[in-house]
């Protein structure tokens, strides 16, 4: 098997070795079945380091063309030992390690989006925004009236009531917390970064789902993290590709969205969150759940994999801006155990407190009891737009 590598090419030398092979494959010069060469020795004979062979031979992997088989070693997939999961049906071509960001910045992106949403007639579709309650302003004048906190500042965790209230709520979605497990945060937008800034150094490998919200991404990117983008299969993250890289590469955090998926709609299946978490207890690897969509699916949703999570291995993330509004920037995140200290200081540090009004007009809207009908309201809505686009 001739490989040429052109080490002055921008391409990354693991994809021109996926290239090779993938062509070499095409043209019936490997057959299937063929084995491929051990790692060390590609490595050996191509004079580059055995990552590089390990992220050309995963990327195949993933692209459905060869298949590992324990101890054995990599071979070209036939209909005998093809692994039915490992081809995604909608995962589009990318490479498994992300090396710079695609295009345009995050910050591009938000400020061209909110921009765009000023120009009359335009249907924004880009962030999910929900249509307000009706009765937002009534509920605001009571949280004013009621709030006597404004004149001075709060706990970094956030007001006890509405505390009290989240942990409510998630403990109807199969979540065991109270509310010292809870921090009020600025949006999840901020919930992310305060627990990829808790669990990430620069240089360190992070599992994201590709494709996945490009907010996150521009968090890890800025902290120095090296990001492993799993593709998609129709269940969620390829988990064998999962299992593969957090044996390779020890990955410091997993990254998901397992309800709505932001950007293919996906939600994951009981199972896959079960497995998903016994991979990463078995590699001691925390998961990062962001579920900034629960509360819009149309169907029933299985509980989050926090609900799982009896080591406390999974920081969850919520928020309000995809079911009520998005302005008043409040979201929340779920500590259990030893990293709530440390991230709650963090987030002292970073703004002292979300805004006491902010917080106050959620916790209004909670204990009005008009959050059940405003959400029905939104799921059959959303229903609708949903079947006109389709
Ligand atoms: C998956 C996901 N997580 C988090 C966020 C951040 O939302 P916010 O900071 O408004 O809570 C978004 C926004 O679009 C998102 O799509």
């Amino acid at each position: 098997m001739k490989i040429f590598l052109d080490r002055r090419s921008a391409k990354p030398l693991y994809l021109q070795i996926r290239d090779r092979i993938s062509s070499l494959i095409k043209s019936g010069a490997l057959q299937s079945g063929d084995r491929l060469p051990s790692i060390r020795s590609l490595a050996q004979r191509l004079q580059v380091n055995k990552l590089t062979i390990i992220e050309a031979y995963n990327v195949l992997e993933a692209d459905g063309v060869i298949c590992a088989r324990q101890g054995s070693g990599y071979f070209v997939n036939t209909q005998t030992f093809a692994c039915a999961n490992l081809q995604p049906t909608f995962s589009p071509a990318q490479n498994v390690i992300i090396k710079e960001p695609g295009g345009n910045s995050f910050f591009d992106m938000h400020v061209a989006a909110v921009h765009a949403q000023a120009q009359p007639g335009m249907i924004d579709l880009s962030f999910g925004f929900p249509r307000p309650p009706k009765n937002l302003t009534q509920i605001a004048k009571r949280a004013l009236k009621e709030t006597n906190a404004l004149s001075k500042y709060d706990l970094p965790q956030g007001q006890l009531t509405l505390r009290r209230q989240i942990a409510q709520m998630l403990v109807h979605q199969g979540l065991n917390v109270s509310t010292e497990d809870l921090i009020v945060t600025n949006g999840s937008e901020q919930a992310l970064s305060l627990a990829m800034s808790h669990f990430v150094k620069a240089g360190d490998w992070v599992i994201v789902e590709t494709p996945t919200y490009f907010g996150a991404i521009a968090i890890l990117e800025n902290l120095g993290a090296k990001i492993i983008g799993i593709p998609m299969t129709p269940e969620g993250m390829n988990l064998e590709l999962l299992e593969q890289y957090l044996r390779s590469h020890h990955p410091k955090l997993i990254y998901t969205i397992s309800t709505l998926h932001n950007p293919t709609g996906l939600t994951t299946t009981q199972a896959h969150r079960q497995n998903l978490l016994s991979l990463a207890e078995q590699y001691e690897c925390p998961i990062l759940e962001d579920n900034a969509y629960e509360g819009l699916n149309f169907e029933p949703v299985p509980a989050p994999i926090k609900a799982l999570d009896t080591q406390n291995l999974v920081t969850y993330v919520g928020t309000f801006s995809k079911t009520l509004i998005p302005g008043l920037r409040v979201g929340y995140i779920v500590v259990t155990g030893k990293h709530y200290q440390a991230i709650l200081e963090r987030k002292l540090l970073h703004d002292v407190h979300v805004s006491t009004f902010s917080q106050a007009i959620i916790s209004e809207y909670l204990a009005s009891g008009h959050s059940r009908l405003h959400l029905n309201q939104l799921r059959a809505e959303n229903i609708q737009s949903r079947n006109i686009m389709l």
